[in-house]
């Protein structure tokens, strides 16, 4: 791999020859970047990641760095799988593409909605069907459409309003940013639209009180959402959306009892329950599914991400039997079922997707993540006593370390410091890449092939960016 590395970079060097400088200079003047502070990639130009190894990534001055987010919580196999780029060709060589539209269907995705169905977590969803798309902001925008589709089709055509939470995270379509709880999705774009109520986040962190115990506080969380629900009208509410952790919102692992909780409220009053499962399908949580980790019944769930090891755009949302069938004889009523992408099911990702479900089985993906996972939750807990550290917490193979200015009271920093975000330039310093999410928690979520060596490194790397943290606040 370091051969193939070097001949990469003499090759720029002899083509033109591109210095990594020149690089970041020709990205920063043409490429409108996404989730950036436009002016300062300006002035900072950014890292330019040129060649995947394992679990590392390496950047165009030949630095190599442990990738701490699997890029995006998705690249779960690492940076360098053979197996999944030699199913991209084959099927790039026989069928490059296909559609599902009007009558017609092609053997991969026939193939790869039978392996899904097969896995899915509850009889509610085997029952059921998976409808295809490309990224999970688009899966999720389908089970918003399904929502009024499926109510509609039933007779209950005001039952239509969704329930999302404080901080949780469901992609940037004007829908799903409506359903997504942070305030710098909304800003400028005029949103969120209307129809989206918003309930408590189950962060026992920052939102419990200080006589409250995570049991007590997953109560006011059920008994917050009944009274939402109960002032707004059963009858016109017609979905609840969540990660079962949520992600970008500051890796927040539900309380015990929250999901047991939440779940008997909206069976009470009819309401369905969107598992979005973006971050947490396939295998992060220690279970194939969040569903499996928190006794979930959804009745539908979305997959992206790490159903292709993210090497190529796709994505899966499970439908419970009794929405497909209603929604089947509705579009019998119309004439067609009006919606698809013309990449639903494309197949290079169905493809990809059959080979690395393939992969996680052979390997035992989930087996090993439960093995290790203990490392990384113990080696991050390592720091719970830091002075800048006011929580840890985690699940499987995600984490995350919670910054405070003052730990004892549980009092964060001030945003405007962007204490996270320097920590998380001294890691990427020490070759290592974190995010930061909301609330200066620093968000660990590798590649589920890595090692125990591996996370021991990972962990080292991020103390000596913790210290610097530290010194340069003293500073
Ligand atoms: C929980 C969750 N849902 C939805 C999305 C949106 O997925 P995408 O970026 O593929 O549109 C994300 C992205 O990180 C996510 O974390």
């Amino acid at each position: 791999m370091r051969t193939r590395q070097h001949a990469l970079l003499k090759t720029y060097a002899m083509n033109a020859p591109i210095a990594a400088s020149t690089l970041a200079q020709k990205d920063v003047a043409n490429h409108f970047h996404p989730y950036t502070n436009l002016r300062a990639i300006e002035k900072e130009a950014p890292l330019i990641i040129v060649e995947g190894d394992g679990i590392e990534v390496i950047d165009d001055a030949g630095k190599r760095y442990i990738e701490g987010m699997s890029g995006l919580w998705c690249a779960s196999l690492g940076f360098s799988e053979k197996r999944l780029a030699d199913a991209a060709h084959r099927q790039m060589n026989v069928l490059p593409y296909y559609h599902s539209f009007s009558g017609k269907a092609h053997n991969v995705v026939a193939e790869v909605s039978e392996k899904l169905i097969s896995l899915a977590p509850t009889p509610s969803l085997r029952e059921g069907r998976v409808i295809f798309a490309n990224s999970g902001s688009e899966a999720n925008d389908t089970a918003v459409k399904l929502v009024r589709y499926y109510h509609n089709a039933i007779g209950q055509p005001q039952k239509k309003k969704i329930i999302a939470r404080v901080r949780g995270y469901h992609g940037v379509t004007l829908a799903t940013a409506s359903l997504s709880g942070i305030p710098a999705m909304h800003q400028h774009f005029d949103l969120p639209m209307e129809g989206v109520l918003r309930t408590t986040c189950p962060h026992p962190y920052q939102f419990a009180k200080d006589d409250e115990s995570p049991e007590q506080f997953a109560t006011r969380c059920a008994e917050e959402l009944e009274a939402l629900i109960l002032s707004e009208g059963a009858e016109t509410i017609g979905a609840f959306i969540a990660e079962p952790v949520q992600g970008a919102g500051g890796v927040i692992v539900p309380p015990p009892t929250y999901f047991e909780k939440i779940q008997r409220v909206l069976k009470k009053y009819d309401i369905l329950f969107i598992a979005d499962e973006v971050i947490t399908g396939f295998g992060r949580t220690g279970n194939l599914f969040g569903t499996d980790t928190y006794q979930l019944e959804p009745d539908m769930l979305t997959t992206a991400k790490m159903i292709t090891s993210a090497y190529a755009p796709f994505s899966a949302l499970y439908v419970s039997g009794k929405i497909y069938q209603a929604c089947a004889d509705a579009s019998a009523g119309v004439g067609v079922f009006g919606h698809g992408y013309t990449y639903s099911g494309h197949p290079l990702g169905c493809a990809i997707a059959l080979e690395t479900l393939k992969i996680y089985e052979e390997r035992d993906i989930i087996g090993h993540v439960r093995n290790v996972a203990p490392a990384l939750q113990a080696g991050l807990q390592h720091y719970a006593d830091h002075p800048l550290v006011g929580n840890v917490r985690g699940v499987g193979l995600i984490g995350a370390i919670e910054l405070a200015e003052n730990p004892k009271t549980r009092t964060p920093f001030d945003p405007k410091r962007a204490v996270g975000a320097h920590l998380v330039r001294r890691a990427q310093a020490h070759g290592l890449i974190l995010r930061v999410m909301a609330g200066d928690a620093i968000a660990f979520s590798p590649p589920l092939i890595i090692d125990e060596k591996q996370i021991a490194e990972l962990v080292k790397r991020f103390g000596r960016a913790l210290d610097d943290t530290m010194q340069w606040l003293r500073a």
